[in-house]
């Protein structure tokens, strides 16, 4: 039969809560659709930091490459200087395993509670294509005289044709099989230089596909138009930065934090893709049972489908969806269900084909 290796890295928090749920759920696909995986933990974040003071060590590194597959959970401690495993772990993974693109969709789907007054599941179906390896995430700084009044922090965005290209590209792709259109959203009208390369790009790129329409919104005013008619969107390209900060406003729409998914992409073969939700470690509600899994359903979706395997990811996306619509809130106390029994009640409805959703993969 068919067999995937996967690499499992929990995290912190409540990473390896909602990942254990997402493990339950992959259970009940592997018995529905008959294959298997072969699953290798790898213990990184902040006990494993804290202990030894590793962050992504070349060991690690080998073992995630030589499987097919990463599903993640979420790093990141109040017990660590912010920054320390964020960039260690996270972002070195995603440099390390040349993750060029971070795909995050932004889905409501039926009867799942938003908090937007009014918001349909028609209106709300778009994909963001989030820059994964530079911007300022990459672009280095410096910092003088720390603490004292006379303190200059200087924080740098590097911006390279080839890695706009590789994102801009992959998102005219992407709205082909879609609607046809495609969002640049950035901030041409202050980060001029970076900017100017972005626009750039995007008409080179769109002179290639004749059939799909382009635009552009400023991220400010994206801010503004995403809650108030997401239905203008199809696919939003964007840089690594406002990427991050759009997509955890596009989770508000689709009902919460708990229930964004994303891919971290690879897209040239050269290692495994990973697939975690996109919120973090929650230290707020760890241990708590409140953290809502269905982000790490629907990220577990996003890697089956890459796994070519798509009645799965397709089912898993369903089943996902249709025990969000019955919760009565979707995080916390009032969510009326712990993290590990929505993680059954999802494999459940795997086990019998429930789910009405047509899939979006
Ligand atoms: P967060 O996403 O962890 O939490 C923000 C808020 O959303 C919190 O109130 C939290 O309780 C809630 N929330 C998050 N996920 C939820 C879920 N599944 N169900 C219900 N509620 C949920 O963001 P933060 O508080 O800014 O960051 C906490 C830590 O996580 C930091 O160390 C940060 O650097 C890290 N972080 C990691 C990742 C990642 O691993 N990819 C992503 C974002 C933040
Ligand atoms: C995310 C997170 C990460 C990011 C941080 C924790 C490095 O916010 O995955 O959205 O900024 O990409
Ligand atoms: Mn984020």
């Amino acid at each position: 039969g068919r067999s995937h290796k996967l690499a499992v890295i929990g995290g912190d928090g409540i990473g390896p809560e909602v990942t254990d749920a997402a493990l339950t759920i992959l259970d009940a696909a592997q018995d529905r659709f008959g294959f298997t995986t072969e699953r290798t933990e790898v213990p990184l974040g902040a006990d494993a930091y804290l202990e030894t003071g590793d962050l992504l060590t070349p060991e690690a590194i080998e073992v995630l490459r030589s499987n097919d597959t990463i599903l993640f959970g979420a790093i990141g401690s109040p017990r660590v200087t912010p920054g320390i495993l964020e960039r260690g772990i996270i972002l070195a993974l995603r440099a390390e395993l040349r993750q060029a693109i971070n795909l995050r969709p932004v889905r409501l789907y039926p009867g799942v509670p938003t908090p937007i007054a009014g918001l349909t599941p028609e209106r709300c179906d778009l994909v963001v294509v989030r820059e994964n390896s530079e911007g300022s995430y990459v672009g280095g700084g410096s910092t003088v005289h720390r603490g004292t009044p006379g303190a200059v922090a200087t924080q740098g965005s590097t911006n390279t044709w080839y890695a706009v290209h590789r994102a801009v590209d992959f998102a005219f792709r992407l709205a082909e099989q879609r609607r046809g259109k495609v969002t640049l959203c950035h901030k041409t009208n202050v980060l001029v230089e970076a900017g100017a390369l972005w626009l750039d790009v995007v008409e080179e790129v769109a002179a290639r596909f004749p059939d799909v329409e382009h635009d552009y919104v400023h991220v400010d005013a994206m801010c503004m138009h995403l809650p108030v008619s997401p239905e203008r969107f199809d696919v939003v390209v964007t840089d690594n930065l406002f990427g991050d900060i759009i997509t955890d406003l596009g989770a508000v729409l689709q009902g919460g934090l708990g229930v964004a998914a994303s891919g971290n992409l690879n897209i040239d073969g050269s290692a495994p893709s990973m697939f975690e939700p996109v919120h973090g470690s929650a230290p707020d509600i760890a241990g708590k049972g409140w953290a809502n899994p269905a982000g790490a359903g629907l990220s577990l979706a996003l890697c089956l489908a890459s796994l070519g395997e798509g009645e799965a990811a397709a089912a898993v996306e369903s089943a996902t969806a249709e025990v969000l619509a019955d919760l009565p809130e979707l995080s916390g106390a009032t969510m009326g269900a712990s993290t590990a029994e929505l993680g059954e009640r999802i494999a459940s409805a795997v086990t019998d084909g429930h789910g009405g959703v047509q899939s979006s993969l």
